[in-house]
């Protein structure tokens, strides 16, 4: 069943995700090919937990959880700069 703060955080997560890409579309960056940290976010941290709230945790706490999941969700160096800088823009 689901509850309904998870709903609230998927509400909260998809207009993050959605301004996100708003922005990124007035970049020269390819999208397919460079993804977000809020899409890195929505597609790589709901596969073991639900995906944690920006809200939920402060900027120093994000950099030292986004290099104990870079672990977990096998990401990249940068694909973990781009989830934490997200994390810590929509906090
Ligand atoms: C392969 C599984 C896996 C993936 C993928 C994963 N996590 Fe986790 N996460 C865990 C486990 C297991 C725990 C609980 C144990 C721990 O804290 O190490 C956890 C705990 C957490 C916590 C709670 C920490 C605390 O101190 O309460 C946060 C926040 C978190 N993860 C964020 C993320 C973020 C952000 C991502 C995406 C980059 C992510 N996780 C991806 C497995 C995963």
């Amino acid at each position: 069943m689901k509850s309904k703060k998870h709903i609230i955080n998927l509400v909260l997560g998809m207009s993050f995700a959605t301004a996100l890409f708003v922005v990124g579309c007035s970049s020269t960056e390819n999208a397919a090919v460079a993804k977000s940290g809020a899409e890195l976010w929505g597609e790589n941290c709901v596969r073991c937990h639900n995906a944690p709230s920006p809200t939920a945790f402060g900027d120093i706490q994000w950099e030292t959880i986004g290099q104990h999941m870079r672990i977990r969700a096998n990401l990249t160096a940068v694909q973990t700069d781009k989830v934490v800088e997200f994390l810590k823009m929509a906090n």
